[in-house]
């Protein structure tokens, strides 16, 4: 049996963690060099005045209980940006461990990587963005120690084939971690992979409580793997990494009367997303939208400069990605409110 750590720097495994003062709510705390007064204005109970508690048990139970997995298999940590952070981090050597990822994708992974000094391996996503995992498969190297997967996947908007990532989990079995990044999941018609961790356990799955859940502000991301895993990136990540006020906003919202608020918005979302694409699709600006497992679209203009100007002449703000390779004219748009939607619809029908 391999043993998914042998893929991890030998120095952090060695790492004896940085020991944090105690959470002992009960007790009157003299240990951490806190100051003994809250400003009421604060923010009122939650008592700024304290450290929190790291990895929360009670947030962790409930985004245990949510995702349908232990809580051994649950970290939390500041969006989950710091996820992929925390994961090159831990398995990269700079300037000797490499990280592959599929562009047009999600840039933080090559950002992660090249703060932590470890070189990148690109290998496109094919012509219609999918996932080839073959191509995937050829591209690895003993010096490769993870490949991230985004699906759906940012900016192109579509989901991976769950067929397609199977082969590169079964490829790459003992050789890299695969890191999916989920963030979009709970818009897409297809469920999670992961079910799939139990047969691999390479497979690292991160989610956050940013889009679906509407808490972005609130920086809550979750990575979900085997305890191993879990356990290596607890030793690296900063003390009390989520505040006081995230760990209420995220605990509030798994309360099931709030998940019933979420579907529905999700749902809400998911017309718009399609009202939005049949409206634009129509505009004589409009060259293509690429289909969308998300809550936003790529849609690529005859004249993106003029698109994004008449949106910015209504206050509506789009991302550009029209000078990045493979996505010439396109820019991504961000499915609104209905009037939200609205609002760019005349703005681009009037450009
Ligand atoms: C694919 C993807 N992953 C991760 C993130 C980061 O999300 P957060 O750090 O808010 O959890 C984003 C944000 O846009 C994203 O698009």
């Amino acid at each position: 049996m391999i043993d998914v750590l042998d893929l991890a720097r030998p120095d952090i495994r060695a790492l004896e963690p940085y020991a944090h003062s105690a959470w002992e709510p009960a007790l009157t705390r003299l240990h951490a060099n806190e100051n003994p007064w809250a400003d009421g204005a604060d923010a009122g109970a939650l008592g700024l005045n304290r450290y929190s508690e790291s990895q929360p048990k009670a947030l962790i139970g409930a985004l245990a209980t949510h995702y349908g997995v232990q809580p051994g298999q649950v970290l939390t940590c500041r969006g989950s940006d710091e996820g992929i952070d925390l994961v090159v981090r831990a398995f990269c050597r700079a300037g000797r461990d490499r990280v592959m990822f599929c562009p047009p994708t999600f840039a933080m992974y090559g950002f992660a990587a090249a703060v932590q000094g470890a070189d990148v391996v690109e290998v496109p996503l094919d012509g219609s963005f999918g996932l080839d995992a073959d191509t995937v498969l050829k591209g690895w190297s003993p010096g490769v120690k993870i490949i991230f997967l985004c699906s759906p996947n940012n900016p192109t908007g579509n989901s991976l084939a769950r067929g397609a990532i199977e082969l590169v989990l079964t490829g790459l079995a003992g050789r890299a971690l695969v890191v999916l990044d989920e963030a979009y999941i709970e818009f897409a018609g297809v469920g999670s992979c992961l079910a799939l961790q139990s047969r691999h356990p390479e497979l690292v799955i991160l989610r956050t409580l940013s889009k679906a859940h509407g808490l972005a502000g609130a920086r809550c991301g979750v990575v979900l793997a085997v305890p191993a895993i879990i356990g290596l990136l607890a030793r690296i990540i900063p003390p009390y990494a989520l505040t006081a006020p995230t760990i209420v906003a995220a605990f509030a919202a798994l309360a099931p009367e709030r998940l019933a608020r979420t579907q529905d918005r999700v749902r809400r979302l998911v017309v718009e997303r399609k009202r939005l694409h049949a409206a634009l699709i129509a505009l004589p600006l409009v060259r293509k939208i690429w289909p969308s497992d998300a809550n936003f679209l790529l849609v690529e203009f005859d004249d993106a400069a003029r698109a994004y100007a008449a949106a910015a002449r209504n206050g509506l703000l789009l991302r550009d990605f029209s000078r990045r390779p493979r996505l010439a004219g396109c820019l991504r748009i961000t499915v609104g409110s209905p009037e939200e939607n609205d609002r760019l619809i005349m703005s681009l029908a009037a450009a």
